[in-house]
């Protein structure tokens, strides 16, 4: 079935709660709509922008164009091997749901990304991570409707430049050339000669987990309640995950840095670079719970930036710049925005 509504209200299509409107929304259940939507006058020679449950943008003004409203469903296993399975999940699966239907399943690899928000199309865009996992690591190829061939496509992982909350999907030109319509993962399954092995490393997760058996379940269930207690529930204040990503800098300028500021925490990236925790920075910064207009810094986590009182888009936008300044004359360091700003 598709829908098509004009001058459609997106309040209920982004997390952030911004109340904006498209000139044309056009929500669509099947891969096979996209000829049909493609070749529909009021939508061919208009920018569009896909979105699933628009947890990662930040709508600034109305949008003049085509919102993509996907939601192609199903969790399908693909193939069956000893120590894998490969299941196939539709760009509008919640991605939360793929991560508890593997734990059900016995399967390892998506439990660490448990609770993080948006659908599996975005995830394969943005290169969803959490907890020493990134998307990257499950996903075997992407299908997609490519739009200049009128075609569907495979593409396969090793061709989507994945890399720290990005991809090859992120380019302009690829964002108005493919839909994605779902992604095939692999997953691990216990076999009688392999056990798969938990990623425990980052952060407070063996804390979390002390004391309680090792399963899918509770891993899952430790990830949910660290989640749960650092970020806020977007159904009750709009906010878009973490706002800013964390800065990638030399090992030289983080030496530096840390003579002055000795607690500054760092993660490995190579032997030439380290990521600095942008949380840490604006915390250190002064920023907590610093509020411009209706928008603030979220108390409990400083890189996610809230709607606390009706902000508008411009409120966050302001909030965002001065964020940036201020770390930036604090630390010479440019953070930049993860969310998309449209
Ligand atoms: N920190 C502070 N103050 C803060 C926030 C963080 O001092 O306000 C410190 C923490 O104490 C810790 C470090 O910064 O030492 C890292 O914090 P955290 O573990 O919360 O992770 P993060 O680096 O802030 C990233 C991802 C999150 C993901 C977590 C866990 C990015 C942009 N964000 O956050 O992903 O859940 O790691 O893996 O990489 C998202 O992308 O929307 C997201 C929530």
């Amino acid at each position: 079935m598709i829908q098509y509504t004009e001058n459609a209200s997106l309040l209920s299509h982004n997390t952030f709660g911004m109340n904006v409107k498209a000139r044309l929304l056009v929500e669509y259940t099947k891969e096979q709509d996209l000829d049909k939507i493609f070749a529909d006058a009021r939508v061919k020679d208009l920018p569009f922008l896909c979105i699933g449950q628009g947890s990662n943008l930040l709508f600034t003004s109305d949008f003049d164009g085509v919102i993509l409203h996907g939601q192609i469903k199903g969790i399908r296993p693909q193939a069956q091997y000893e120590d894998v399975m490969l299941v196939e999940a539709g760009a509008g699966e919640t991605f939360d749901d793929v991560c508890a239907w593997a734990v059900a399943h016995q399967l390892y690899g998506a439990e660490n990304l448990s609770a993080i928000p948006g659908e599996v199309g975005a995830a394969a865009v943005q290169n969803i991570g959490a907890y020493g996992v990134e998307f990257k690591d499950l996903c075997v190829a992407v299908s997609a409707y490519d739009i200049e061939n009128h075609r569907h496509v495979i593409i396969g992982a090793d061709q989507c430049q994945y890399g720290y909350r990005t991809s090859i999907f992120k380019q302009p030109e690829m964002k108005q050339r493919f839909v994605i319509t779902g992604a095939l993962l692999q997953l691990r399954r216990a076999s009688k000669h392999h056990q798969p092995e938990f990623n425990l490393e980052y952060g407070n997760m063996r804390t979390a987990l002390a004391g309680k058996p090792l399963t899918l379940e509770s891993v899952r269930n430790a990830v949910c309640d660290i989640r749960a207690a650092k970020l806020p529930d977007p159904k009750q204040l709009g906010n878009a995950g973490s706002f800013f990503k964390n800065p990638i800098i030399s090992r030289k300028q983080y030496d530096a840095l840390r003579r002055k500021w000795s607690s500054m925490p760092c993660y490995e990236v190579d032997t030439e670079f380290v990521k600095v925790p942008a949380g840490w920075l604006i915390e250190q910064a002064g920023l907590k719970g610093y509020q411009l207009g209706g928008a603030a810094v979220y108390e409990k986590q400083c890189l996610v930036l809230v709607n606390k009182q009706q902000a508008s888009p411009a409120d966050l936008v302001a909030l965002c710049q001065h964020v940036v300044k201020t770390v930036s004359e604090k630390y010479g360091i440019n953070i930049e925005p993860e969310v998309n700003i449209i």
